[in-house]
């Protein structure tokens, strides 16, 4: 029988050293690009794949993103009052229903797979997403919506993919694929961080995962592996010899590392140009600087 993907976990609980000192105090996921923070942006991508039960993995700075997808009734009531109709409906837009939004701590900063791990009670047993908000995807169909439509045919574990420069693989978990079509890779195996040369493919995992509740024993039993952290595809790679499928899904649309500092301003000017309110005036602007 198939089980549908209800619930997404945001690991929200990292350093983001490389934002410094910008995250020194607020965490990096409450970064706006455009004028939405990178959680919202996360959460309506997970919404639009139908998901209903949001769970955040914190570590810090937890009151400004509890804060986010709550009433601010001062504020609402000062809205409502000067009969700023659109502002209030962007203050209140990213409020989750009563009892769909769970927070859960990871109390050190011990890596994405013990992040994920700390989701378990929360998850229990069946599928679950994860989205990894510093990672936004902009493209006509959600990533994470066309996740859910490949996991609607193939079940078992989905991870979205893209083909990195070879001198980049360091940075991703990289695929050992077993059959490609072009869109969808069988996977056969997985390699965190491996240098160029040992990369066997490029293909990339980038932050958006659809995995069985099976990866939590996984976890549970993963040392520590690529620089002292818990990874997660440590524990990915346990998946692949079970029972279920694994793919990579080659996503549509155009990521951008917002952990990072160049990735976040291209970002930025990404979605801008996405906006016809924004766009015309970008454009004259950025002209000034060629
Ligand atoms: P990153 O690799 O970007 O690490 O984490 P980071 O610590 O957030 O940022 P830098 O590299 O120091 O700048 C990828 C994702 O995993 C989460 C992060 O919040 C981010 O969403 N993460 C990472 C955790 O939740 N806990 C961890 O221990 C590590």
């Amino acid at each position: 029988m198939k089980r549908p993907v209800r619930k997404a976990v945001f690991p929200v609980g990292g350093l983001g050293t490389r934002f410094l000192p910008a995250t020194k105090a607020i965490p990096k996921e409450m970064l706006p690009v455009l004028d939405k923070p990178l959680i919202q942006h996360a959460v309506e991508e997970a919404r639009a794949a139908g998901i209903e039960e949001m769970i955040f993995v914190t570590g810090r700075g937890k009151a400004a993103l509890e804060d986010h997808f709550d009433h601010s009734f001062e504020l609402e009531a000062t809205l409502k009052e000067r009969g700023k109709s659109a502002e209030l409906a962007a203050v209140t837009a990213p409020m989750a229903k009563a009892g769909r939004i769970s927070y859960t701590r990871q109390q050190q900063p011990l890596g994405l797979g013990h992040a994920v791990w700390c989701a378990r009670n929360l998850v229990g047993d069946e599928p679950f997403a994860v989205l990894l908000p510093d990672d936004l995807i902009l493209g006509e169909v959600p990533c994470l919506r066309q996740m859910v439509d490949v996991y609607a045919e193939t079940e078992g574990n989905v991870v979205a993919v893209m083909d990195v420069p070879r001198e980049q693989t360091q940075r991703y978990g990289v695929l050992d694929v077993a059959s490609d079509d072009g869109r969808l890779a069988t996977v056969r195996g997985l390699v965190e961080k491996p240098k160029p040369e040992a990369a066997p493919s490029t293909l990339s995992i980038i932050g958006r995962y659809i995995l069985q509740p099976e990866v939590f024993a996984h976890l549970e039993c993963t040392p520590r592996g690529a620089g002292g952290e818990i990874q997660l595809t440590d524990a990915l790679v346990k998946l692949i010899d079970g029972d279920r499928p694994f793919h990579g899904l080659r996503f549509a649309g155009r990521r951008f590392d917002c952990g990072d500092k160049l990735g976040w301003l291209e970002a930025n000017l990404a979605f801008a140009m996405a906006r016809p309110d924004l766009a015309p005036a970008l454009r004259r602007f950025l002209a000034e600087y060629r």
